[in-house]
């Protein structure tokens, strides 16, 4: 689910790609992925929890696509001779609230993340190792002031993958989100700050 503040651009953030961990790599989305992508986001135990539910592949690439989606979401891959994708990832930027005087110092401060998993490859910490890449390239090479994230409440994997990111829970707030399926549900907001351990 996303809670961002800034309005759509199509520009790429300014991160040197791709990012390499001990066991992925992290690199921009093409729409070359569209395929590999719906292969998982097409499944209801993974769309349960997202915002959308595309019902063909087709309405699905138009929207993964656009300039303005695709700057906005980054690929997950097992690298090696044929790299697999695994998941997806998403960074968007925003500005903090901040009073008019220091709004110039307030300008990208906020960057919110998002993730899906292929759940073939679920509960080996690919998720958490790769978020942790981006966490802190948004940290350290945009010069974030706080990653935030947002999950419905029921959704258990994603808030413990927020846990074990050293995230804090900062709202609970009670059926504040519309899930599909007609039900009014709760929703957390977790945060981390640039200046906290990492
Ligand atoms: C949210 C989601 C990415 C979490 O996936 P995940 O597999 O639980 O997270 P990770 O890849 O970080 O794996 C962590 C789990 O693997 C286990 N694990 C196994 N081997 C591990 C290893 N070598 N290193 C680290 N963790 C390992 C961890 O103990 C942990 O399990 P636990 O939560 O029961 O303690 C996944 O459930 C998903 O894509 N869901 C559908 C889409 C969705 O809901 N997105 C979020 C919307 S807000």
């Amino acid at each position: 689910m996303s809670i961002a503040a800034s309005g759509p651009t199509d520009e790429r953030p300014d991160i040197s790609w791709p990012l390499r961990t001990e066991r992925l790599l992290i690199r921009p989305a093409t729409p070359a992925d569209a395929a590999a992508v719906w292969e998982y986001r097409s499944l209801p135990k993974v769309y349960e929890w997202i915002t959308a539910a595309p019902s063909s592949f087709v309405e699905f690439e138009y929207h993964f696509s656009a300039p303005e989606r695709l700057a906005l979401t980054l690929i997950v891959e097992l690298p090696g001779d044929e790299p697999q994708v695994i998941g997806d990832l998403m960074l968007r930027r925003g500005d903090a609230y901040a009073q008019a005087e220091v709004r110039d110092r307030a300008r990208d401060a906020e960057v919110e993340l998002g993730w899906v998993l292929n759940p073939a490859y679920t509960r080996r910490g690919y998720a958490t190792e790769a978020i942790r890449a981006l966490m802190n390239a948004a940290f350290d090479q945009l010069g974030a002031h706080r990653v935030i994230a947002a999950c419905f409440a029921a959704n258990e994997p994603s808030w413990r993958v927020m846990e074990r990111l050293g995230m804090r829970r900062e709202e609970y707030s009670r059926a504040s989100s519309l899930h599909r399926s007609g039900e009014w549900m709760d929703s957390m907001t977790y945060a981390i700050l640039s200046s906290d351990p990492r």
